[in-house]
C-alpha cells in the first residue's frame, strides 16, 4: 500500500522567479549600502536565499541558523531551540531574516526575539510565504512573496517529512 500524497500546483516556478526579482528589488533599495547580513532559516529558506541573494549585486554576508522543526508531524509544537547557531555577530549589523514560510509564527517570532537580544542595528524579515490563517502570535513582515491559504505546501526548500525540498515549483499536498 502506497501512502505518498498528492501534489497539486500552486506556485510555478515563473511566479517564484517574478517574486523573488520584486523581493531582491526592494530589498537592494533598502539595503544597498548598509553592507547587510542575511540570516536563512535551515532548512526550508536554502533555495529562496541562493536565489534572492544571486539577484542581489551589493555588499553582503549570509549566514544560516538552524531551528527545531516539526518533523514528520505537521504541526509546530511551539517549542523552539536552536539547533545550530551562527557565527557571524549580530550586534550593530542590519540583519535581514530570510524564511520560507510563517504559519503560526511560533518560529518566527522566537527567532527575531532571538536575534533582537543581540542589539543588531535593525532587524527585518523577508519571508517568500504566508500562512496567516494559521497564526498564533503576531509576526511582522517586511518583505513578502506570496499569501496562500491554509494548505500544507512542498518544493522550491519546503518539505514534507524531508521530502520534495528539490522540486522547483511550490505544490500543496493531498
Ligand atoms: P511556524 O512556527 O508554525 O510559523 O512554522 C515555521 C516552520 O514550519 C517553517 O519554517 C517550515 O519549516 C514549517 N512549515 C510550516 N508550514 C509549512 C508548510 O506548509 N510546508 C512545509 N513546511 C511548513
Ligand atoms: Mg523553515
Amino acid at each position: 500500500m502506497s501512502c505518498e500524497p498528492k501534489l497539486h500546483i500552486l506556485l510555478t516556478r515563473q511566479q517564484i522567479e517574478e517574486a523573488v526579482n520584486r523581493l531582491a528589488a526592494e530589498v537592494r533599495g533598502d539595503y544597498q549600502l548598509k553592507y547587510p547580513l542575511l540570516i536563512g532559516v535551515l532548512k526550508g529558506s536554502f533555495m529562496f536565499m541562493a536565489d534572492l541573494i544571486r539577484r542581489l549585486d551589493f555588499p553582503l554576508e549570509v549566514e544560516f541558523i538552524r531551528l527545531s522543526s516539526y518533523g514528520q508531524n505537521r504541526q509546530s509544537s511551539g517549542r523552539i531551540k536552536v539547533v545550530q547557531g551562527l557565527r557571524s555577530k549580530v550586534k550593530d549589523r542590519d540583519v535581514l531574516v530570510v524564511e520560507d514560510i510563517v504559519d503560526t509564527g511560533l518560529t518566527t517570532s522566537f527567532l527575531l526575539d532571538y536575534l533582537q537580544k543581540k542589539k543588531p542595528a535593525s532587524l527585518k524579515l523577508c519571508a517568500l510565504t504566508d500562512k496567516p490563517s494559521r497564526r498564533q502570535i503576531s509576526v511582522t513582515i517586511d518583505y513578502l512573496g506570496f499569501t496562500i491559504s491554509n494548505n500544507f505546501i512542498v518544493g522550491y526548500g519546503l518539505d514534507w517529512d524531508e521530502k520534495f525540498r528539490n522540486l522547483p515549483d511550490i505544490y500543496t499536498l493531498e
